[in-house]
């Protein structure tokens, strides 16, 4: 510890756990109406909701919104909140954006689709050679749907079955990669998945080059699929050699390597994959470019699109890979994929996303330092959080022991009682777009007085 600092002070869990009951009374209590709702969309939805992680997400009972605007959206109660959590990541660009609403407007009103290109389309992808590199791009819905139509063609491309992730690694709700190891074997991590669904996944830990040659060395790995930094279980930097050493042995025992940018597109102009000059054979992405449009999308090298090519799907003769939907790459989607590209993810953006990031995890290492908790604030780009611990993780399960749900939960309840919407369990706070200076000090300062109503 610095030799000014107090000695290390920890967290009174009795106070936590009165707190908690404390806020938990006042949050009900705030939030009559979207009981009120939730009780009747019990009635025709499970937990009331229209999709189950509106009520999984949270430990508070979940809130029916009216509106949002900029960084803040407001429930049926009245109630709003400066937000932190953007959606996971979904709404880097603030609620309500006048831009993504004209285009949208616009398009919807020329035709939402017509499953048939539109002139944008050529444009927007363009953009994306531009910024991330590769060369060839196609859409989905989703980054879910991005990252499995990777896999098939991974697969496809080489004649393997097998996928290595790593420990804290989350890719959506793919049957391959909703796994954990245990006692040294891959299974299924939730329920209702296909048999044999984790027979093909090996899981590793991040930033550990050695167990990844021992496992791509047998040679029936088809591809790599990481994100950046890891960004689902608190933030996981990689080491200084870490993708230099994926890039180069993913060559040299020929699995192809994709990197999932569905969070870390909005932490750099162009993603980690330009910042950091990663040259993957597929790059993913997805939550409509932090625009909350259901959209996903998927970069691939000259090698795979041949291939893409070669196994053309035609709805005549024999079938190639099965790729696409009804509704994917939707002149809808296009024309707001081109707003947000054109004229809200330009550098002077990912500079503010930057420097307000920079200020919350300054802000954070501040006040742990002040209440003399031996913490460490996380930090990439926009994204901050809460490391329990003096130093920053390495892998995924070390990041874990900052997985701490009964004070996270607490926070939260207490910080939404004071108009502020903070991160979900396995993530950080973050700023969007829409966030300013101002609203940064204000979670700061709220963040400062829940620890003093605990550290000990
Ligand atoms: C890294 C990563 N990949 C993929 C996904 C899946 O995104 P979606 O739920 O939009 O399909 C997520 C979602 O959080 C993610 O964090």
């Amino acid at each position: 510890m610095p030799s000014n600092a107090a000695s290390p002070r920890s967290i009174d869990r009795a106070r936590l756990d009165a707190l908690r009951q404390n806020e938990d009374r006042q949050f009900l209590s705030r939030t009559r109406r979207s009981q009120a709702l939730c009780q009747q969309g019990l009635r025709t939805m499970p937990y009331g909701v229209p999709m189950s992680w509106m009520a999984g997400l949270y430990r508070t009972a979940p809130i029916y919104i009216a509106h949002g605007s900029g960084a803040y959206f407001t429930d049926v109660d009245g109630n709003a909140y400066l937000d932190f959590n953007l959606c996971d990541l979904s709404m880097t660009i603030g609620y309500g954006n006048a831009i993504v609403a004209d285009a949208l407007a616009h398009q919807a009103r020329r035709g939402t689709q017509f499953l048939l290109p539109t002139e944008d389309a050529i444009e927007v992808t363009r953009m994306l050679s531009e910024r991330m590199g590769l060369p060839f791009w196609q859409f989905t819905l989703s980054a879910s749907g991005a990252n499995t139509e990777v896999i098939r063609i991974a697969r496809l491309m080489t004649g393997r079955r097998r996928i290595v992730i790593f420990g804290g690694h989350y890719h959506g709700h793919i049957e391959e990669t909703l796994v954990r190891s245990e006692n040294g074997q891959t299974v299924p991590d939730t329920a209702g998945l296909s048999p044999g669904s984790a027979a093909h996944t090996t899981i590793i830990p991040f930033n550990d080059l050695v167990t990844l040659e021992q496992t791509l060395s047998r040679g029936d790995v088809a591809l790599v699929l990481t994100e950046p930094v890891l960004t689902n279980c608190n933030l996981v930097q990689p080491s200084l050699a870490f993708h230099e050493g994926l890039r180069e042995l993913t060559r040299r025992h020929g699995a192809l390597l994709c990197i999932d940018e569905a969070h870390t597109l909005q932490f750099a102009f162009g993603g980690l994959t330009r910042a950091w000059g990663l040259r993957p054979d597929f790059v993913t992405a997805g939550k409509g470019f932090g625009s909350g449009v259901a959209f996903g999308l998927y970069g691939m090298s000259h090698a795979v699109a041949e291939c893409f090519e070669r196994n053309f799907d035609s709805d005549v003769g024999p079938r190639g890979i099965a790729t696409g939907g009804t509704t994917y790459a939707s002149a809808l989607a296009m024309a707001v994929a081109k707003a947000v590209l054109e004229e809200i993810f330009t550098e002077d953006a990912y500079q503010h996303l930057s420097s307000l990031g920079a200020q919350l995890a300054d802000g954070l290492d501040a006040i742990f330092k002040r209440r003399g908790l031996p913490w460490t604030a996380f930090r990439c780009g926009p994204r901050s959080g809460f490391c329990l611990e003096p130093s920053l993780p390495r892998t995924g399960d070390e990041s874990a022991n900052s997985l701490d749900a009964e004070l996270i939960d607490a926070r939260r309840v207490f910080m939404a009682n004071r108009g502020i919407w903070d991160a979900v369990l396995s993530a950080g706070p973050q700023v969007s777009i829409a966030h300013t200076s101002s609203d940064v000090e204000t979670y700061l300062q709220v963040v400062d007085e829940f620890l003093g109503c605990i550290a000990v």
